[in-house]
């Protein structure tokens, strides 16, 4: 039996960002659903290199509010930050013998995992939340300041803070953010360096017509208007890199 629709698929595909949020914060039976949802989805290795801190304290919501400029972290139903940590495991090597060799865990690779990890996590926690008719988003704004975020959360060597996940009870019902036409990021066995710009053009229109008339924050946009701007500034967060190394990462 072919299924090309079912409840999972229309979670997938009717994925919006929510960024304002009924006064209704989870309970704890919704929270330890997500986080179960959470720890079931793939890690790399079965290392299960992550961490996630339930951030309900006023005073670390508004240090992340200051860092993301975002005040939704502190009017969501509940903030989740997902860490990148090869910690907990060196610990655990350490309880087992003091003399274990760690080494691996400071590697590029064991980084790349661990972030993968929290990918993973978090989006599967994310579509959870969707499916139980929450909303919410992703927040990569806590790079902004690495060092504070570090810092208020305790964040010991071997850990990073990769993303945050607002999540709540919508009290707005953005529309769906047309994504690009699958023929120009989908390729047969090899990289097809040719982009076919009539069809980016055509993307390019659905996307301005978007923006023009969606009820929230409409404006003037295009993707490809959004990616010159976006991605033609100086690099901003010239942190992150040196962070990374003080946090014992990326030594081999
Ligand atoms: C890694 C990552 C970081 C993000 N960081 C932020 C953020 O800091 N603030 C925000 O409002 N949205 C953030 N987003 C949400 C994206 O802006 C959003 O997913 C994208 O514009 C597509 O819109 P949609 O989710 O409504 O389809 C982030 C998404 C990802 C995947």
């Amino acid at each position: 039996m072919i299924i090309l629709d079912n409840d999972i698929l229309e979670t997938l595909l009717n994925h919006r960002s929510v960024r304002q949020f009924k006064q209704q914060k989870l309970n704890d039976a919704e929270i330890n659903q997500l986080l179960k949802a959470a720890q079931q989805a793939s890690t790399s290795q079965f290392e299960q290199q992550f961490s996630i801190i339930s951030v309900t304290d006023p005073k670390k919501l508004q240090v992340l509010a200051d860092v993301t400029t975002y005040d939704l972290v502190k009017n969501a139903g509940h903030y989740f930050l997902f860490i990148a940590d090869q910690h907990r495991n060196e610990q655990i090597l350490k309880h087992l013998d003091s003399n274990a060799d760690t080494t691996n865990l400071h590697s590029t690779d064991k980084l790349l995992a661990s972030i993968h990890d929290v990918d993973l996590a978090l989006q599967s926690m994310f579509t959870a939340a969707e499916s139980m008719g929450m909303g919410g988003v992703v927040m990569g704004s806590i790079y902004n300041d690495t060092d504070k975020i570090i810092d208020a959360f305790n964040l010991p060597q071997l850990t990073f803070p990769v993303l945050g996940l607002a999540l709540g009870y919508p009290a707005e019902t953005p529309e769906v953010k047309p994504r690009i036409t699958s023929s120009i990021i989908h390729y047969d066995n090899v990289y097809d360096d040719e982009i076919d710009f009539e069809k980016l053009d055509t993307y390019d229109q659905l996307v301005h017509d978007y923006y023009a008339s969606r009820k929230g924050n409409p404006r003037e946009e295009s993707f490809t208007h959004h990616l010159m701007h976006d991605l033609t500034k100086s690099p901003v967060r010239k942190n992150i890199l040196p962070a990374l190394k003080r946090q014992g990462f990326l030594k081999l």
